[in-house]
């Protein structure tokens, strides 16, 4: 049997996911493929890396395998019986963009082992177990977006997700004259894991010194309670999750161009409130904004390196591209990686 993933890419509504706010991602075509089948020993294999994992326990390897050995961790703990599987990966998602492609791993092996077992587990499980993975196992105390995105994706959509209800609506996104792409800055920050964990802490202290149990209780008013570090991550989280509304409304209208603005103010709240940016993607959006072509443009994800999204005029990543890599190349001694992105379906099974 083989399974098909797809990763997500968010227009907005970052790191608000762990704080019930709202966020609205799509699923992008560039996959992740796990082709199953029953086997004497546990094995896993990376077609990309050429390299086969045998698991005789369910224990970290730091490596790839872990989102993989994570489901089964999960699963298990669960009360699933899962007997010794042969699982074979290929992937065209690249790592580290900005396009989540260990969520749609993750999703892939959930989904892909309960359908294979006939264990029918529902999909917003799937989604839970998933997350659970990354979260207990990996040790990233993500949110739920990326899960949700490359399980639920709709082609010719954006989700607008409530992670406080897991509510979900589906908006068309019909992009016309206009285009999506991602910039991969093609680093990633050694902190960026700690400095994530770090900042849902903060998220979890400005709770306890409002005395509230859900960020959809806190208010603007209750900003005034609140200083330094805290104030400056309660105000980004209240106010991104504003910019979600409005940009919802924007599609609804197709008014792209202030989608582009938000997406602009999105980054700038990133990297001075949250501060969750980092010099490289800095540079790339301050790029962007003196090109006309480019309606907006932000770091997407958890931050400290990856990528920026954009939304330019159909043909503008064509017009900037080189020129980007040449001057980024000479300012940073590194080649940014451009991503065309088209929406896509959720995790299906395809054999
Ligand atoms: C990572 C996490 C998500 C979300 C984003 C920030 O991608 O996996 O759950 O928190 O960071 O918005």
């Amino acid at each position: 049997m083989k399974v098909k993933t797809p990763g997500r890419i968010n227009i907005i509504g970052e790191h608000t996911d762990y704080n019930d706010g709202y966020v609205l991602p799509f699923a992008v075509s560039k996959f992740v493929e796990l082709k199953l089948e029953y086997s004497d020993k546990f094995l896993i294999y990376s077609k990309n890396l050429n390299e086969i994992i045998e698991i005789n326990e369910i224990k970290k390897t730091n490596s790839w395998a872990d989102y993989i050995i994570g489901v089964i961790y999960v699963m298990t703990k669960k009360g699933y019986d899962i007997p010794p599987l042969r699982i074979d990966l290929d992937s065209t998602i690249p790592i580290g963009a900005g396009l989540s492609s260990s969520a749609a791993l993750e999703v892939a092996a959930s989904y892909g082992i309960s359908e294979f077992l006939n264990l029918n587990i529902p999909k917003i499980e799937i989604v839970k177990i998933s997350r659970e993975a990354e979260v207990d196992f990996v040790g990233v105390r993500c949110g739920i977006m990326d899960q949700f995105a490359s399980t639920f994706g709709k082609k010719d959509h954006a989700i607008f997700l409530d992670t406080l209800t897991l509510k979900y609506e589906y908006i068309p996104l019909k992009l016309r004259e206009y285009e999506i792409f991602v910039i991969d800055s093609n680093v990633k920050h050694e902190l960026s894991s700690s400095e994530y964990n770090k900042r849902r802490e903060e998220c979890e202290a400005v709770l306890k010194t409002l005395h509230k149990k859900s960020f959809r209780q806190v208010s603007f008013d209750d900003l005034r309670k609140l200083d330094g570090i805290l104030l400056k991550r309660a105000k980004h989280v209240l106010e991104e999750n504003e910019r979600v509304l409005k940009v919802k409304k924007s599609l609804e209208i197709n008014d792209f161009k202030m989608v582009g603005k938000l997406l602009y103010e999105s980054h700038q709240s990133l990297r001075d409130l949250y501060e969750v940016s980092c010099e490289e993607t800095d540079y790339i959006v301050d790029y962007l904004r003196e090109n006309e072509g480019v309606l907006g443009a932000r770091m997407v994800g958890g931050g400290f390196g990856g990528g920026v999204i954009v939304l330019g005029n159909r043909g503008s990543l064509e017009k900037i591209k080189e020129d980007l890599k040449e001057k980024y190349y000479e300012k940073f001694s590194k080649i940014p990686e451009f991503y065309s992105l088209e929406t896509s379906d959720g995790v299906s099974i395809i054999l």
